[in-house]
């Protein structure tokens, strides 16, 4: 029987700098820290299902060289099973992350390299790995060619589908009947529906054009406030879970689309996953990094059990 996560996704080396600020164009300033790690959103997303408790699949390509052996050593540390090509003649991906020393917000520049490569035969020749999932998710940071060809496999299967549509950019709206789940955050839905999404209610306005396009429900991440999980069945308010003082948010959005997809594939119901997702991304912006951020499942249950009274 189906079990487990598939991701389809990319890794690039998160290199962040913090400063008090963004430099102008044509300067110079210095920062207070530098912190190389594993980054992408599907890996970041990976390591968030795999800490939670998931078994997962990552589909992705890299290059054969040192960030490539970054990616390598991070999935088996977490016990990820890496369906990935080695490019020759590509390189590894690698983010520039400016974090804001004070507020802990960034801003980033990814480049993918060798996933920027990845085509919908791609995906075909990893079909059975994601067959055999309880649940697919993908994201807009490899070509949306292959995401597609990812929900088009998953959907026939029966493999139940998140498209968490990050970076935004624009795609054909044929992919919305193919998604059990979209998961966007304020900006990616304001730009996909054209709904400036700045409270509950613009939220809802979004999450009901997403249900126009043909999606099963819309998830709509909310930083500070939490998510809306928007669907047919009625609209409800997940709030955000704190754990702590902000560090850094970079890898947020990440952390909540692994541990739904992880309670997800447990079986548990879209709200109790929902609320699962909070309390793992409420715990990674806690701490410095991405990927490394992530929280394993023995923190995030203890932590929901304190925010049930
Ligand atoms: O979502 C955060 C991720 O986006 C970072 O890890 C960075 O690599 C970018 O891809
Ligand atoms: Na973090």
């Amino acid at each position: 029987s189906r079990r487990g996560v598939a991701i389809l996704g990319i890794f690039v080396a998160d290199l962040a700098f913090r400063a008090g600020r963004m430099p102008a164009v044509g300067e110079t300033i210095a920062g207070s820290g530098f912190k190389m790690g594993p980054g992408g959103k599907g890996s970041n997303q990976a390591v968030a299902a795999a800490r939670a408790g998931a078994s997962v699949t990552f589909l992705s390509k890299i290059g054969k060289d040192a960030f490539g052996a970054v990616a390598l050593d991070t999935w088996s540390a977490e016990g990820i099973s890496a369906r990935v090509t080695q490019m020759e003649d590509e390189p590894t991906g690698a983010a520039f992350i400016y974090v804001n020393e004070t507020s802990g917000e960034n801003a980033i520049i990814v480049v993918p390299g060798a996933a920027a490569t990845i085509s919908a035969a791609d995906v075909d020749a990893a079909a059975d790995a994601i067959r055999e999932a309880a649940v697919f998710i993908t994201q807009l940071e490899q070509p949306v060619a292959a995401a597609k060809r990812g929900l088009e496999i998953a959907r026939a299967a029966g493999v139940i589908t998140i498209f968490n549509p990050a970076p935004a950019e624009a795609f054909d709206d044929a992919l919305y009947p193919l998604c059990d789940y979209v998961t966007p955050n304020e900006s990616e839905a304001a730009f996909l529906t054209g709904i400036a999404v700045t409270d509950l209610d613009s939220a809802r306005k979004a999450g009901d054009a997403f249900l126009a396009k043909g999606v099963g429900t819309a998830l709509i991440t909310l930083g500070e406030a939490g998510a809306l999980l928007h669907s047919r069945a009625g609209s409800i308010h997940v709030p955000a879970v704190s754990a702590g003082p902000v560090v850094e948010t970079a890898g947020a959005g990440d952390a909540f689309n692994g541990g739904f997809a992880a309670a997800l594939a447990r079986g548990a119901d879209p709200i109790e996953a929902a609320r699962f997702g909070c309390a793992v991304a409420g715990i990674s912006v806690t701490r410095a990094g991405t990927a490394p951020s992530m929280p394993y499942l023995a923190e995030v249950e203890p932590l929901l059990e304190t925010t049930r009274t």
